[in-house]
Order: structure tokens, then sequence, then C-alpha cells
């Protein structure tokens, strides 16, 4: 049994958290500032106990099959759509995300990108940086009122009440829905539940914060885009493949609604050619709503605290597959191989 867990960090972090996994761990961290590619990630995988790493990373049945010593993964995420869990479990790699400590600060970006696309700022910004601003007009860059208008929910988990309570305080009609009611959400926020057909039809701005498996893939595709109003705006601050972006980008072009705000594509990185980028009416930021200093620099130090628990044979309640628990410990309670 090896003295010290050996760790692989798939990426450089912010924070403390690496000085936290070297108190007790062998640490190598991947050095590039682009993920390590599938046949990087099995090598480094291989005589691994432990994993950190991020959405970027595909935690598949190769992978997992390459790494016969892991018995832990801690992905620094909330979302998990990376990791093949089912596989993961067979295996019997214990899981973990890190929920919560990014829900203020990616309902603070989905709400920016939701003003960014009604009032226009990056293309207003776009407009002056190319000279074309010549005078204060009636007319000009117009663009829908947030405040007072109907927000629809997709998904009121943590960061959908997060953004809804962004959208009291403009005033704004709260509708959502999800997988199942939520009374108390309902009488906190005064958000309505609604299925979705009738979220879509009455909403002035949709909002998705749904995880995205195999029942949300294409969540929202032409006949969800048809519904919605000519003047409505979809943000989509969740995953990219929770949209069918073929059917936006076309919901888009023919003004079938009016607007996007995307912080999450299909794929990632969206390609530079990608005829979304030709439309003025879609505002497309890099995958970002987490990104402020103190929260990724909180995302990684609970994701480290996740691995060190596994490493440490705790079944923390950020761990995905708590049912593999009881075999999960068997494994490991011989020691580490
Ligand atoms: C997540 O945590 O799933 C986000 O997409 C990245 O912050």
């Amino acid at each position: 049994m090896p003295d010290r867990p050996r760790v692989f960090v798939t990426r450089n972090l912010p924070g403390d958290a690496l000085n936290l996994l070297r108190q007790t761990c062998e640490v190598a961290v991947w050095p590039g500032q682009l993920p390590p590619s599938p046949d990087d990630l099995r090598r480094e995988a291989a005589a691994a106990h432990g994993l950190l790493t991020l959405l970027t990373d595909r935690i598949d049945a190769a992978l997992l099959a390459a790494a016969p010593k892991l018995v832990a993964v801690s992905n620094m995420a909330t979302g998990y759509d990376n990791v093949d869990v089912a596989e993961a479990s067979r295996r019997l790699v214990l899981l973990s995300r890190t929920p919560g400590v990014l829900t203020e600060t990616s309902a603070d970006l989905a709400f920016g990108l939701l003003l960014a696309a009604a009032r226009r700022i990056a293309e207003g910004d776009r407009y002056v940086r190319a000279g074309n601003w010549r005078t204060w007009g009636p007319e000009i860059m117009l663009g829908p009122d947030v405040h007072g208008a109907t927000l629809g929910i997709i998904g009121l988990g943590r960061i959908g009440a997060a953004v809804a309570r962004r959208a009291a305080g403009f005033g704004m009609r709260i509708l959502y829905h999800g997988r199942s009611r939520q009374p108390q959400a309902e009488k906190d926020l005064g958000a309505a539940y609604a299925d979705l057909d009738t979220l879509l039809a009455q909403s002035d701005f949709v909002t998705i914060h749904a995880a995205l498996t195999e029942d949300t893939r294409g969540l929202i595709g032409a006949r969800q885009l048809a519904l919605m109003k000519p003047s409505a705006i979809l943000i989509n601050t969740a995953r990219g493949s929770l949209v069918d972006q073929d059917a936006l980008y076309e919901a888009l072009r023919s003004g079938a609604i009016a607007g996007a705000a995307l912080d999450v594509t299909d794929p990632e990185p969206l390609p530079a050619d990608s005829p979304l980028l030709a439309l003025d009416n879609v505002v497309i930021t890099p995958h970002i709503a987490s990104a402020s200093f103190a929260t990724r620099s909180e995302m990684a130090r609970l994701a480290a605290e996740n691995l060190l628990a596994s490493l440490a044979g705790d079944v923390n309640d950020n761990v995905v597959n708590p049912e593999i628990a009881g075999d999960w410990r068997s494994r490991i309670s011989g020691g580490l191989q």
C-alpha cells in the first residue's frame, strides 16, 4: 500500500487547492493551458488513485479501463456530464462534484447575459468600436424592457432560484418548470409553476438551468422555439447540448425569436466558422458563468477537499454515486494499491 495516494490534476488551479492536496498526496499537475488529450489523460491516470478533473476532461469507459488503481474522481464543476457515471460506478470509482459554491456567481452571469441580450450591450459595443456612432437617435438600438417582463426559468435548482431572486429585484413575473413542483420556492420567490410549453409561450425571457442528461439533451428544439414569442430571448448558461443549436440558429436568423445569450455551446469551444457568430442577435461568452476569482478558488478548494475525503474513505454529500458506497468501501478496505 502506498504511503501517500497518487493524484493527477488535469490543470493548474487557482487558490490553495494544490497545496491542500500536496499535504497528504503525491500530486502531478497537467502543465498545459489546454486540457490533456485522451491519450495523455489515460497515461497520467494509469497509476493514479485519484483524479481532479474539469468539465473539459472526458472520463469515459476507455479512461476508466486504463486506470486500474483509480478509486475517486473529483470533478471541479457542479455538472458531471463529462463523466460516464454508470461505468465509474461499475468499476467502483467514487465521483464527486462542487455544487453550491458557484450558485450566486453563476446567477450573476445569467442575469448579466439576459440584460446584455435585451439591451444590446455587446452589439452596442461593437457598433461604437466600428465607428458607427454618429448621433443619439430616437430609434437607435432599441430593445425590450427587462423590468416588469415575464421570466421563464427551466430548472429551479440552486442557480435557477438565485436567478429568480435577481429577477424579483427587477419586478419580473416568474414562471418555472422542473421535474417537480416546489411549493416552498413558489412562496419564497413568488414563482408560478408552468408546464414547459406554457412557460415557453408566455415568457419574454427563458433561462435554462437544467442538468444535461440523456432525458434533457435537445430539450429546446425547433418545436419548443416555435412556441416562444417572436420578441422572446433565450438564455443558456447550463450546457450547450440542452439546446438544438441548428434549430436555434434558424429561429434567430428567421426572427422566430428575437435573441439569445449563450455561455455554453455545442461543441465547446464554438468553432470560429459557426454560423451563430454571424448573427448580431446572439451574445456568446466562453463558459464563464462561475469565473469570478473567489468562486473559482472555492470550486478548486472544494474539489480538493472532496478528493481528500474520498481518498480517506469518506462518502460525503457531494458524491454523485453514493449508492456504491458499500462495495466501494470493501474495495478500498485493504488500502490503495
Ligand atoms: C459547472 O460547474 O457545471 C459549470 O458549468 C462550470 O462552472
